[in-house]
């Protein structure tokens, strides 16, 4: 009888897609993989940091595990993704049946892990994998220790997924004051075009007709091909081209450039709106490719220049709405989703009010909208008291999202 394993996922697409890498190597070294926790021998947690809610889920989750790990000592209790790389050993103090943690930049050596632990004689004993903290070690060191992790994945028969997801560009340099994700996800580093385009065509050759690019900020993907820089823009028209290729589309979009950027969160720095910004060419690209979406999600966060001021965000209300115009100028039937947060420190309602005047001027087809959750080791929870209180937060959630649902109704 091959061995089971269980994954459970949340987070974003990127943690959909480590979990698809994860379930693609245990698979080749003869596990199976099993829809419930109960009968599996290996159950692992694919967990998410970017609200403090995400992580309650998963704790309560393992707790709820006690009684199975009760039930099969020799079984395997792993805790992956974002949580295990911002947690660490603290994993063990708040669930001390956990048998290893494993951050995102430590996947390739997943299988190995799990093969080690399964042929213990003893109870497993505890393993820490994870990566070198960004804010502590120096910059080169710290993108050695986030490893990117690209195999060769079987796409699933029956896999109900509508696009494959294939990975641009590795971690993140915006260092929005909010966010855990540069922390957790390490420096920016975008993957060589030829690597990419191999993936789309091995993915193509399995029968994938849709494609879905993800990175935190596809819109600064880079990579130096001797003299040329290739850009999105120029990922698009190579990608566009292979054989199977329906569709493509990708996210998400940072409305300035990246370039510039600083590689730690500390210290002032050149911020530019620099040409990696959502350029003409990459809206041509858009407009005139057949096989890529007329559709952009670009998070706006907010409609406040003193809110996005706080949140690090490098644009103001006014150059974002000019953005918007743009793209429904360029792009004929074009549509644009966005992310706010709201409640964000010191946000008051004549702030809070601008940013409902800004959803209803740039009539996005959704807008994905967040009651501000703090994290400790990020610049807002160093700088700012999260001081609106929760109920505001919810009367803010839900006005905003009214807001929204009125545009999407009256917008097909
Ligand atoms: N790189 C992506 C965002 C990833 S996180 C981007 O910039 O588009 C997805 C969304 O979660 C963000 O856009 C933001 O709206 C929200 N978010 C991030 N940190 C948050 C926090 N501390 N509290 C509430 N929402 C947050
Ligand atoms: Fe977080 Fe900002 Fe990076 Fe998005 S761009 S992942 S919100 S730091
Ligand atoms: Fe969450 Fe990590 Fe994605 S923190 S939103 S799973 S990058």
């Amino acid at each position: 009888m091959p061995q089971k394993f269980y994954i459970e996922t949340l987070g974003c697409q990127m943690n959909v897609l480590d979990s698809e890498l994860a379930a693609s190597a245990l698979n080749m070294m003869g596990m199976q993989q099993s829809n419930v926790p109960d009968d599996a021998d290996v159950i692992l947690f694919n967990t998410c940091s970017v609200r403090q809610h995400a992580e309650d889920k998963v704790y309560s989750a393992l707790g709820r595990l006690k009684t199975w790990k009760t039930e099969k000592p020799f079984g395997i209790l792993g805790v992956l993704g974002c949580m295990a790389q911002k947690d660490q050993k603290l994993v063990f103090q708040r669930a001390p049946h956990v048998d290893f943690v494993l951050g995102p930049g430590c996947l390739d050596v997943l299988a190995e892990t799990i093969s080690r632990l399964l042929a213990e004689k003893i109870r497993p004993s505890k393993t820490v994998c994870v990566s070198l903290n960004r804010t502590a070690n120096a910059h080169p060191d710290v993108l050695d220790s986030f490893r990117q992790y690209n195999p060769e994945r079987i796409v699933p028969a029956e896999s109900d997924i509508p696009a494959s997801l294939v990975r641009i560009m590795f971690g993140c340099n915006q260092f929005c004051s909010y966010c855990i994700v540069p922390f957790v996800r390490g420096p920016e580093q975008s993957r060589p075009p030829q690597d990419i385009i191999n993936e789309v065509r091995h993915l193509a050759g399995q029968g994938t007709a849709k494609i879905t690019l993800i990175g935190q900020t596809v819109n600064s993907y880079q990579y130096q091909e001797g003299e040329r820089s290739v850009r999105l823009s120029d990922l698009l028209y190579r990608l566009s081209g292979i054989t199977g290729i329906e569709q493509i589309d990708f996210v998400t979009m940072y409305p300035t450039g990246g370039r510039g950027k600083q590689h730690s969160p500390t210290g002032g720095g050149g911020q530019q709106h620099g040409p990696l910004g959502i350029d003409e060419d990459l809206l041509q690209a858009v407009r005139d490719l057949p096989n890529v979406l007329k559709h952009l999600h670009i998070p706006a966060q907010s409609g406040s220049d003193a809110v996005l001021k706080r949140m690090n965000r490098q644009y103001t209300a006014a150059f974002y709405r000019e953005l918007v115009d743009r793209i429904y100028a360029t792009i004929p039937g074009s549509t644009i989703t966005s992310d706010f947060i709201v409640g964000f420190c010191g946000e008051t309602d004549a702030d809070f009010e601008q940013t409902v005047d800004l959803v209803k001027h740039c009539r996005f087809r959704n807008s994905f909208i967040f009651k501000y959750s703090e994290r400790a080791g990020t610049k807002a929870a160093e700088l700012y008291a999260d001081d609106v209180p929760d109920e505001v937060k919810k009367f803010r959630h839900n006005r905003l999202l009214a807001t929204q649902i009125e545009i999407s109704r009256t917008n097909p």
